[in-house]
């Protein structure tokens, strides 16, 4: 239902399936929330407007081919979000102005600009017309602290990282060790150090941030956020808790599985999913193939096609694999994440740790098996697995052997079970948080407040 008046907003998601998710659901809570919406989206990886029949859409030009492919090279991704900068600046500001001009015609007028923390290039489109910014940061807290921090980080020669005290815990951050906050290790350092400050000083002269997380989760660190950034601060997640993802998915799920995970006992399968960019190597992906036979428990395996460079998708498989492990196994493209974590068959996740799926895991209280590859993926994977103690950690290198004792100590040892239990103890705070009166409840209300005080 829509309460008239409130005003509209305006949102601008970054094209990664990461960062579409949480800002259409973002989009979905505002829209409850009263605000009409207006979608300002590049021509790669667009969400599908049909799929949101009461929100605007307006495609801008991104210079990118029709066919381009996201790439797992974290120095590729840094320039790729650069390029992007440079090339929406002009064409958003056209956009906002058109929209601008009629909306003063309009009953609805435009009350902010939220746009994802990394186009930085989007504060100076809003001041030059006079419309506030507020920032959506989509992973959680700790690790945007960690993000912003890197100058620092270098300056302390805590970075780049050295062997010698890679397993040694971060002073300042105890809870982290040197190379959980070794982020983007293989980026060149001038090019991302440079990258960072700007995304830090946009992200400051912003009129606020809203992050997909609660308070109750990460208590600590919020003083150091609001030292960092002294500007308004909202943790209204998880969003998908609101409104689940499906529907901005950009790859066609295929429920297949869920028929699947129908047929199995209760706590049985092991989810495995990398999430939307992460890449393994050929050798990688056999070891992963043969960890998961050789555990002897069911297993339901999202293999993206990409997943392993220039592959289809299994005809790096050995011959005779999928006849041995048959009806225990059930391998798709892309799955309905969402349904299949909160399916009574899911034992466990084996994870990159993307926040999305971090955060989608505890929501249904499933423990990790955590395997980070780069970014915030690392801190999110230590909290997992020793903040939280709801998963355990997998180094990127993977071997079948050690693979198959993670699988065992989750499904099978009592580790697991002890595991169940405290994650358990987390969703239910979780649910908390979104309850009247809650954290994000009342961060919302805030929220909400502060748009229509603009
Ligand atoms: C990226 C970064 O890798 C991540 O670290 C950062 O926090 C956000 O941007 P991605 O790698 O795609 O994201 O991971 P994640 O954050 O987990 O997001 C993946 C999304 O895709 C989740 O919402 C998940 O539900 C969805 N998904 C994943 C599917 O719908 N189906 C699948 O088969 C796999």
């Amino acid at each position: 239902m829509k309460l008239k008046g409130r005003g509209s907003v305006i949102l601008f998601p970054l094209p990664f399936q990461g960062h579409i998710n949480p800002m259409l659901q973002l989009a979905n809570i505002l829209h409850e929330r009263g605000f009409s919406i207006s979608i300002i989206h590049t021509r790669f990886n667009s969400p599908n407007p049909l799929n949101y029949p009461l929100f605007r859409f307006y495609p801008i030009p991104d210079g990118l081919s029709e066919n381009h492919v996201i790439s797992s090279d974290p120095n590729r991704i840094v320039a790729f979000v650069k390029f992007l900068n440079s090339n929406c600046q002009t064409p958003l500001r056209d956009c906002l102005a058109k929209l601008i001009s009629t909306s003063l015609e309009d009953e609805d007028p435009i009350a902010c600009l939220v746009t994802d923390a990394l186009w930085y290039s989007t504060q100076a489109v809003a001041d030059d017309l006079k419309l506030p910014r507020i920032v959506l940061r989509t992973s959680n807290v700790s690790s945007f602290i960690v993000l912003s921090s890197m100058s620092l980080l270098f300056e302390k020669g805590y970075l780049p990282l050295q062997d010698s005290v890679a397993e040694m815990e971060v002073p300042e951050l105890p809870q982290f060790r040197f190379k959980d906050i070794a982020m983007l290790e293989a980026c060149d350092r001038e090019s991302f150090l440079q990258f960072i400050e700007i995304l830090v000083q946009e992200t400051k002269a912003s009129s606020g941030i809203i992050l997909n997380s609660c308070e109750d989760l990460e208590q600590e660190f919020l003083s150091k956020l609001s030292l960092l950034f002294p500007i308004p601060v909202f943790l209204i997640g998880p969003f998908h808790k609101y409104f689940p993802a499906s529907s901005s998915s950009l790859l066609p799920q295929d429920r297949t599985c869920v028929s699947w995970l129908d047929k199995q006992q209760p706590n049985s399968v092991i989810y495995v999913s990398f999430g939307s960019v992460a890449a393994i190597e050929e050798a990688d992906f056999l070891e992963v193939a043969w960890g998961l036979a050789n555990s002897m428990q069911a297993f339901l395996w999202v293999v993206r096609p990409g997943l392993v460079q220039g592959s289809e998708w299994l005809e790096l498989l050995p011959n005779g694999f999928l006849e041995m492990v048959g009806e225990r196994a059930h391998i798709v493209k892309w799955a309905p994440q969402q349904e299949v974590l909160a399916h009574p068959s899911t034992g466990a996740f084996w994870t990159h740790c993307g926040w999305n799926s971090t955060l989608e895991s505890l929501c249904e209280g499933v423990p990790m098996i955590c395997q980070p590859s780069f970014g915030d993926q690392k801190i999110d994977s230590r909290f997992v697995s020793h903040v939280w103690r709801v998963g355990v950690h997998l180094e990127f290198k993977i071997e079948r052997g050690e693979i198959e004792r993670a699988i065992r100590r989750l499904m099978v040892e009592p580790e697991g079970q002890e595991m169940r239990e405290r994650i358990k103890l987390i969703k239910d705070k979780i649910n908390l948080c979104l309850k009247l009166g809650g954290s994000s409840y009342k961060s919302l209300d805030n929220l909400v407040s502060y748009i229509l005080s603009m």
